[in-house]
């Protein structure tokens, strides 16, 4: 079975076996049911770099569903399937009226995968509405739940890339909305994009917001449909002030975060770009040319990708003193 349809780098490997489940039970059975002791769970597959055939099964998750669990004057609590698209959820919310996802739009991949990686854009991360999240523990098939702090949440980080990584299924992820919009426009380019395109700054509804954010994307990063990616392939490197220091001396321009914790989130971005590989390729792959941080894949496999990425880690090492962590699952 070919997953080049399930996979937004378009890596075309093989399966050894593959099914897709729509419930829970539906995931227990083929748990149940397997005799193999390799198992891939995929959701929009647009976080993962597939490098080869994939023993064992692999199951495609797509357990959907989305519920109000409490209603108060202020406060929606909503449990949704992990196999629903992400940014249709979005939609959802912002025309229910339920706020806080607005700026997390235009995130390719499902709900279910969203809590693995913390996803992250413009101000806001999923742990900052994200109530619980409900597994199936392989170990046992029986349901259990993490509270929103159980999940370690972290930059792009949480316990189930950590201690839990591979012991559990997703199947839903409780959300905790605003009935009020409470909007985060402080990620600079939200209110310079909205002023330059004809928006009233100080009106901004929620919708506004989630138009804005899908067009700033848009126009930066590539769609995995015509260009397969998988958003950046990097994290931003987070140093000690020192080490921004020293790279701020020889790079004035250097764009860089601080943090609450003294250290400092450097644009691995705006390093790449510096060293001149916007839009450069090498065999099958290449770097985007309006935003360094992400690699398209032109091929059937992921090797040229991986070689360029190597490539890109060793002379931001060698450059700027700083190494690049890769972002997706490679598997
Ligand atoms: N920059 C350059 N050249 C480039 C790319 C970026 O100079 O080629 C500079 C930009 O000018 C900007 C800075 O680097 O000053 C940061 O760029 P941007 O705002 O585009 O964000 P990013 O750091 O590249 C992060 C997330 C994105 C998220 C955006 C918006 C990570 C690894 N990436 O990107 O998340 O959408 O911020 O919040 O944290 C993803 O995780 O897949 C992803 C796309």
């Amino acid at each position: 079975h070919s997953l080049k349809p399930f996979n937004t780098l378009a890596v075309d490997v093989r399966a050894e076996s593959f099914c897709t489940v729509t419930s829970v039970d539906e995931l227990k059975n083929a748990l149940k049911q397997t005799t193999s002791n390799e198992l891939l769970v995929l959701g929009g597959g647009s976080n993962i770099v597939l490098t080869s055939d994939v023993a064992g099964l692999v199951i495609h998750n797509c357990i959907g569903g989305v519920e109000v669990l409490e209603q108060g004057p202020q406060q929606v609590v909503i449990k949704v399937g992990a196999g629903e698209n992400w940014d249709g959820l979005v939609e959802t919310c912002v025309q229910q009226g339920w706020y806080g996802l607005e700026n997390l739009s235009w995130i390719p991949g499902s709900v279910g995968a969203a809590p693995i990686q913390n996803i992250g854009a413009y101000g806001v991360e999923l742990k900052d509405c994200l109530e619980a999240v409900e597994t199936l523990r392989l170990k046992d098939l029986s349901p259990q739940q993490f509270s929103c702090k159980e999940c370690r949440f972290g930059y792009r980080d949480s316990v189930f890339k950590q201690e839990e990584k591979g012991r559990h299924v997703i199947t839903a992820v409780v959300l905790r909305l605003n009935k009020t919009p409470t909007l985060k426009l402080d990620y600079g380019e939200i209110r310079n994009s909205a002023d330059e395109w004809g928006y009233d700054v100080d009106q901004l509804t929620a919708a506004d917001v989630r138009h804005i954010i899908i067009r700033i994307r848009t126009e930066k990063l590539p769609d995995p449909a015509l260009a397969p990616n998988v958003g950046s392939f990097f994290k931003n490197p987070v140093v000690p002030v020192a080490v921004f220091q020293t790279i701020k001396m020889a790079e004035p321009s250097v764009v860089a975060y601080e943090l609450p914790n003294g250290q400092v989130k450097l644009a691995a971005g705006w390093l790449i770009d510096r060293l001149g590989w916007k839009g450069k390729r090498l065999g099958q792959a290449r770097v985007h040319d309006r935003q360094a941080l992400v690699l398209v894949n032109e091929g059937q496999s992921s090797a040229d990708l991986l070689t360029l990425a190597a490539k890109i880690q060793q002379q931001v090492l060698d450059r700027f003193g700083v190494e690049l962590e890769i972002e997706p699952s490679i598997i």
